[in-house]
């Protein structure tokens, strides 16, 4: 009794440890992506998961900052979307900035995501991408494991090259602004390297795969 009683203890303290350093996490995140935007920018969070990330924003930048994935809920207390992976519930160039926060090598048809993305921020706006990008050997064993996590909830994952990435955005109109490596150390517990980029929406999409319109 006293053992069943002790072990439910043990696992309430370490699902709160692994929820308070997701939220450290994404304050951090939150943190560099106010850096890079100005205030009361009309950021969306395309991909937010818990919403921590959304949630930070809000007060770092004086803004409601709006979440949209796929769940019907999210966690933090942010103003959020549930969308169905076709069309994000929101109309043509109504944002100054998109978040796609280690989202894109998850999505099932990046075609449509990039379309959509495209379509909801204005020409000149901001797009940050945080984007798990494999270097090296080191990279394989935490690929594998990240997937066979993610494939259950939204299917493989699918990571890219920096050529591949810089074709796909430059063919939905989203030029490369800056381009940064983060420390495969950043998070201990997910050790693959990073890339943060900075894209602009500067025109029109080349692709001819569009899918969504309006
Ligand atoms: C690793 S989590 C990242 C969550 C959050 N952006 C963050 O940085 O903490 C990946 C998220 O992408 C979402 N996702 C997958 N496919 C998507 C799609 N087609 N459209 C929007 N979000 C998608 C998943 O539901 C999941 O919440």
């Amino acid at each position: 009794m006293c053992v069943l009683a002790m072990t439910e203890v043990a696992q309430i303290v370490r699902r709160r440890q692994r929820r308070r350093r997701r939220v450290g996490i994404a304050y951090d995140t939150a943190v560099e992506v106010a850096g890079l935007i100005p205030r009361n920018t009309r950021l969306l969070d395309v991909g937010c998961g818990e919403g921590f990330v959304a949630h930070h924003l809000t007060a770092l930048l004086g803004t409601n900052v709006i979440g949209v994935d796929l769940a019907k809920t999210t966690d933090a207390q942010i103003e959020y979307l549930s969308y169905d992976g076709t069309r994000i519930p929101v109309t043509d160039h109504s944002f100054d900035g998109v978040l796609l926060s280690y989202v894109l090598h998850h999505v099932q048809d990046i075609h449509i995501v990039l379309s959509e993305v495209r379509r909801v921020v204005r020409n000149g706006g901001l797009v940050v991408v945080y984007e798990d990008i494999p270097k090296d050997w080191r990279d394989r064993f935490p690929c594998w494991a990240h997937d066979m996590k993610w494939r259950r909830r939204v299917g493989p994952c699918t990571f890219r090259r920096p050529p591949e990435w810089e074709e796909l955005f430059n063919s939905y109109g989203l030029e490369i602004q800056s381009e940064h490596q983060i420390s495969r150390w950043r998070d201990i517990f997910h050790p693959i390297g990073h890339t943060l980029y900075v894209l602009k929406a500067n025109g029109k999409t080349k692709s001819k795969k569009m899918y969504l319109t309006s």
